[in-house]
Parts: C-alpha cells; sequence; structure tokens
C-alpha cells in the first residue's frame, strides 16, 4: 500500500548565503524528510528582491557606524511574496528570545516558517517592527552568517515533525526533554582498552536499565545543568 505523505510544515529562509542551508538540506534526516514530502525547505537570495544595476541589498547605518545594514525595501518585498495570513515571520538576531528544545516543539506544529537572516549589523528597524513575528537567537554569540543559525532551527524543528525520525522514540529520553540531559550510551564492544561497559546494561533487567538511565540523567543534569531544575525523581 502507497501511504500518501502530506507536507506538514514548510521553510522559505531569506538570507544573503542561500547555498549555506541549500549544503545542509541535502544530506541527512532532513534531506530524507524533503524527499518523502514531510516538509519544505525553500532556501531565498534577498538580493533576488533588491533592485538596481548592482542589486545592493544592504546600505551604509544612519548616523554612522562601522558594518552595513540590510535595507527594508528588498526585505518588505520579499515577506510580502513568500509569506500568507498562516505564516509566521521569524527574525535570527543575537538579541532576539533564546532558541529551546520547547521553542523547536512549539514551532513544530507551525503550517509555515519564514525565517530570515540577516548579517553584519543587521537588517533595518522598520523591517523588525513591521513584519517580524518572532525574533529567536541560538546563543550567545554573533554569527556573520544569519542562515547558519536559521540551519541550526531548521534541524532542532524538523526533528519534532512526526515521522521525520524513523523510530518515534528516537525523541524520549534524549537531553532537554523532561528537562533533562541525556544519559550515557554505550556500544560494542563490552570492553575496550581495558574500559567496561556498565554491567547493569548488560544484565537483560529492563527494569533495572530504565532506573539506572533516570538516575544517571538526573545526576547529570545537577552536575552540569542546574538552572534545568524542576527535576523529579520518579
Ligand atoms: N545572527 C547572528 N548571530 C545570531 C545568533 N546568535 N542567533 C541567531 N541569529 C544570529
Amino acid at each position: 500500500m502507497i501511504r500518501m505523505m502530506t507536507t506538514q510544515l514548510r521553510f522559505d529562509v531569506l538570507s544573503l548565503f542561500p547555498q549555506t542551508v541549500e549544503a545542509f538540506t541535502q544530506d541527512s534526516i532532513v534531506g530524507k524528510a524533503i524527499e518523502r514530502g514531510l516538509i519544505d525547505v525553500q532556501s531565498r537570495d534577498i538580493r533576488n528582491w533588491a533592485k538596481g544595476k548592482h542589486r545592493e541589498a544592504d546600505d551604509r547605518p544612519f548616523g554612522g557606524g562601522a558594518g552595513m545594514v540590510l535595507k527594508p525595501e528588498p526585505l518588505f518585498e520579499a515577506i510580502d511574496e513568500v509569506s500568507t495570513p498562516q505564516s509566521t515571520v521569524v527574525y535570527m538576531a543575537p538579541d532576539g528570545e533564546k532558541f529551546t528544545s520547547k521553542l523547536a516543539k512549539e514551532f513544530s506544529q507551525s503550517e509555515h516558517l519564514v525565517l530570515v537572516s540577516g548579517h553584519y549589523e543587521g537588517i533595518d528597524q522598520r523591517v523588525r517592527d513591521h513584519l517580524i513575528h518572532r525574533e529567536v537567537s541560538i546563543g550567545d554569540y554573533v554569527l556573520t552568517n544569519g542562515a547558519l543559525a536559521a540551519s541550526v532551527m531548521i534541524d532542532a524543528i524538523v526533528r519534532h515533525v512526526p515521522g521525520v525520525l524513523g523510530d518515534d522514540q528516537s525523541l524520549i529520553g534524549e537531553s532537554f526533554e523532561d528537562r533533562l540531559l541525556g544519559c550515557p550510551q554505550y556500544t560494542r564492544p563490552e570492553e575496550f582498552r581495558g574500559f567496561k561497559v556498565p554491567e547493569i546494561l548488560l544484565s537483560g533487567n529492563h527494569e533495572a536499565i530504565a532506573r539506572w538511565r533516570h538516575e544517571q540523567r538526573v545526576e547529570k543534569t545537577r552536575r552540569l545543568r542546574p538552572d534545568l531544575e524542576t527535576i523529579t525523581n520518579q
């Protein structure tokens, strides 16, 4: 029986580095999800909407200062063209709200995400004020290529789209699910250079293994990321 797949989530990425996103969408789980029609990712060059002989998409900042700012006209036109009333328009910015597993899950329920990636000193504030619904940062550092931030977001979001991870169990027990870090994992050989796999994992006692794994997750979270608290002991 052929099972029809419907595209559950579409992305349009607007950036000056469309190849960055294209290179990443050709590979791995994201590439397979596109092939299978579960998601769609279109990477678009903001310069396509820039006017003039040189298609300049950026200009010097009013008031002086270093760097270049993305001009409002190409961005307004690009966002108008690709978005619909159902779209969520997200600006990738180091001063945005912090991207987390919770936000990845929330965005995975969207129909259409338009990810706007700036560069250098950012984009004209009028775009942020009038067209952007959410502003998101992937961490406290500044990238020169915002398309990298968009790629990171896409990767983390699509894992939460049903059917994208071959085995639906794959999300269970991984870091940040239940506000806990993941547990240590081992594979063959049982002993390597004298380093042994914990005995319990070879016991075949599934209940005891589940308990051990949970304890490991709690201990590791307390040690490395106490800020994730709200840990339970069940
Ligand atoms: N663009 C430049 N730096 C960024 C960051 N840390 N997060 C999201 N977008 C960015």
